[in-house]
Protein backbone atom coordinates (compact mmCIF):
# COMPACT_ATOMS: atom_id res chain seq x y z
CA UNK A 1 0.00 0.00 0.00
CA UNK A 2 1.51 3.68 -0.50
CA UNK A 3 2.45 5.59 2.06
CA UNK A 4 3.20 9.19 2.32
CA UNK A 5 4.30 11.47 4.97
CA UNK A 6 2.01 13.73 6.78
CA UNK A 7 2.78 16.51 9.23
CA UNK A 8 0.38 18.38 11.42
CA UNK A 9 2.39 21.86 11.73
CA UNK A 10 3.15 23.78 14.80
CA UNK A 11 0.54 26.50 13.96
CA UNK A 12 -2.26 23.28 14.04
CA UNK A 13 -0.79 22.01 17.40
CA UNK A 14 -1.24 25.70 19.14
CA UNK A 15 -4.45 25.92 17.66
CA UNK A 16 -5.64 22.64 18.69
CA UNK A 17 -6.33 21.91 15.70
CA UNK A 18 -4.70 18.55 15.79
CA UNK A 19 -7.58 16.59 16.58
CA UNK A 20 -9.69 18.00 13.83
CA UNK A 21 -7.03 17.58 11.00
CA UNK A 22 -5.75 13.90 11.54
CA UNK A 23 -10.00 13.13 12.11
CA UNK A 24 -10.79 14.12 8.39
CA UNK A 25 -7.91 11.59 6.76
CA UNK A 26 -9.57 8.94 9.17
CA UNK A 27 -12.92 9.64 8.18
CA UNK A 28 -11.64 9.11 4.66
CA UNK A 29 -10.85 5.73 5.28
CA UNK A 30 -6.82 6.29 5.99
CA UNK A 31 -4.63 5.09 8.93
CA UNK A 32 -1.63 5.92 10.61
CA UNK A 33 1.34 3.94 9.98
CA UNK A 34 3.01 6.18 12.79
CA UNK A 35 2.03 8.69 14.85
CA UNK A 36 4.20 11.35 16.64
CA UNK A 37 4.43 14.44 18.64
CA UNK A 38 7.87 16.01 18.51
CA UNK A 39 9.98 19.16 17.66
CA UNK A 40 11.48 18.80 14.68
CA UNK A 41 15.29 20.15 14.58
CA UNK A 42 16.65 22.80 12.09
CA UNK A 43 19.29 19.83 10.43
CA UNK A 44 15.69 17.86 9.87
CA UNK A 45 14.09 21.13 8.68
CA UNK A 46 16.47 22.65 6.10
CA UNK A 47 16.94 18.42 5.01
CA UNK A 48 13.17 18.12 4.80
CA UNK A 49 12.50 21.37 2.75
CA UNK A 50 15.84 21.20 0.64
CA UNK A 51 14.37 21.72 -2.52
CA UNK A 52 13.01 25.04 -1.24
CA UNK A 53 16.54 26.33 -0.01
CA UNK A 54 16.92 29.46 -2.66
CA UNK A 55 13.66 30.43 -2.05
CA UNK A 56 13.48 34.12 0.02
CA UNK A 57 11.08 32.90 2.34
CA UNK A 58 13.79 29.58 3.73
CA UNK A 59 14.92 30.47 6.88
CA UNK A 60 11.48 31.70 7.77
CA UNK A 61 10.15 28.27 6.92
CA UNK A 62 12.96 26.58 8.96
CA UNK A 63 12.53 28.96 12.15
CA UNK A 64 8.14 28.35 11.77
CA UNK A 65 8.58 24.88 10.97
CA UNK A 66 10.92 23.81 14.67
CA UNK A 67 8.99 26.52 16.58
CA UNK A 68 7.21 23.98 18.92
CA UNK A 69 5.59 20.42 18.81
CA UNK A 70 4.38 19.44 15.20
CA UNK A 71 2.86 16.18 14.86
CA UNK A 72 3.97 13.60 12.22
CA UNK A 73 2.42 10.87 10.96
CA UNK A 74 3.06 8.23 7.97
CA UNK A 75 -0.25 7.55 6.58
CA UNK A 76 -1.57 4.48 4.28
CA UNK A 77 -4.56 2.93 2.76
CA UNK A 78 -6.21 1.94 -0.19
CA UNK A 79 -5.46 3.70 -3.36
CA UNK A 80 -3.23 6.73 -4.28
CA UNK A 81 -2.95 7.79 -0.36
CA UNK A 82 -0.66 10.64 -1.72
CA UNK A 83 -3.33 12.23 -3.60
CA UNK A 84 -6.37 11.73 -1.43
CA UNK A 85 -4.29 13.09 0.95
CA UNK A 86 -3.39 16.58 -1.03
CA UNK A 87 -6.84 17.12 -1.69
CA UNK A 88 -8.05 16.52 1.57
CA UNK A 89 -5.30 18.80 2.30
CA UNK A 90 -6.02 21.88 -0.51
CA UNK A 91 -4.24 24.15 -2.55
CA UNK A 92 -0.91 25.41 -0.18
CA UNK A 93 -2.35 28.72 -0.29
CA UNK A 94 -5.31 29.17 2.05
CA UNK A 95 -7.06 32.00 -0.15
CA UNK A 96 -7.31 29.75 -2.97
CA UNK A 97 -7.70 26.19 -1.09
CA UNK A 98 -11.34 25.30 -1.74
CA UNK A 99 -13.92 24.88 0.55
CA UNK A 100 -14.15 21.24 2.02
CA UNK A 101 -10.42 21.03 2.59
CA UNK A 102 -8.41 21.43 5.49
CA UNK A 103 -6.24 24.37 4.11
CA UNK A 104 -9.82 26.01 2.84
CA UNK A 105 -11.54 25.69 6.06
CA UNK A 106 -9.14 26.74 8.36
CA UNK A 107 -6.15 28.86 7.63
CA UNK A 108 -5.90 31.79 5.83
CA UNK A 109 -2.30 33.01 5.16
CA UNK A 110 0.65 30.23 2.96
CA UNK A 111 3.06 30.87 5.55
CA UNK A 112 0.46 29.37 8.27
CA UNK A 113 -1.12 26.61 6.32
CA UNK A 114 -1.39 23.87 8.87
CA UNK A 115 -0.54 21.20 7.33
CA UNK A 116 2.51 19.73 5.10
CA UNK A 117 1.76 16.26 2.43
CA UNK A 118 4.34 14.56 0.58
CA UNK A 119 3.99 15.35 -3.02
CA UNK A 120 5.20 12.55 -5.07
CA UNK A 121 6.04 8.95 -4.70
CA UNK A 122 9.93 10.10 -4.84
CA UNK A 123 9.42 12.50 -2.12
CA UNK A 124 7.78 10.56 0.50
CA UNK A 125 10.17 7.79 0.43
CA UNK A 126 12.82 10.21 1.26
CA UNK A 127 10.61 12.64 3.54
CA UNK A 128 9.59 9.17 5.18
CA UNK A 129 13.16 8.37 5.55
CA UNK A 130 14.36 11.27 7.61
CA UNK A 131 11.59 11.12 10.13
CA UNK A 132 11.00 7.68 10.74
CA UNK A 133 13.99 6.38 9.65
CA UNK A 134 13.21 2.69 11.14
CA UNK A 135 10.48 2.75 9.56
CA UNK A 136 10.86 -0.46 6.92
CA UNK A 137 10.05 0.57 3.51
P1 LIG B 1 4.50 22.92 2.52
O1 LIG B 1 3.52 22.04 1.81
O2 LIG B 1 4.94 22.53 3.86
O3 LIG B 1 5.79 23.07 1.58
C1 LIG B 1 6.58 24.22 1.54
C2 LIG B 1 6.02 25.32 2.36
O4 LIG B 1 6.55 26.58 2.11
C3 LIG B 1 4.56 25.46 2.08
O5 LIG B 1 3.86 24.37 2.63
C4 LIG B 1 4.24 26.80 2.69
O6 LIG B 1 3.89 26.71 4.06
C5 LIG B 1 5.57 27.50 2.57
N1 LIG B 1 5.51 28.60 1.63
C6 LIG B 1 5.24 28.53 0.33
N2 LIG B 1 5.27 29.76 -0.21
C7 LIG B 1 5.57 30.62 0.79
C8 LIG B 1 5.73 32.02 0.87
N3 LIG B 1 5.60 32.79 -0.20
N4 LIG B 1 6.02 32.55 2.07
C9 LIG B 1 6.17 31.76 3.16
N5 LIG B 1 6.02 30.42 3.15
C10 LIG B 1 5.72 29.86 1.97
Amino acid sequence: MEKTLFICKPDAVRRGLVGEILKRLENKGLRFLELQQRTISEPEAKEHYVEHADKAFFDDLVAFITSGPSVLAVVTGDGDVIKIVRGIMGATDPSVANPGTIRGDLATIVSENLVHGSDSMTAAQREIKLFFPNLEA
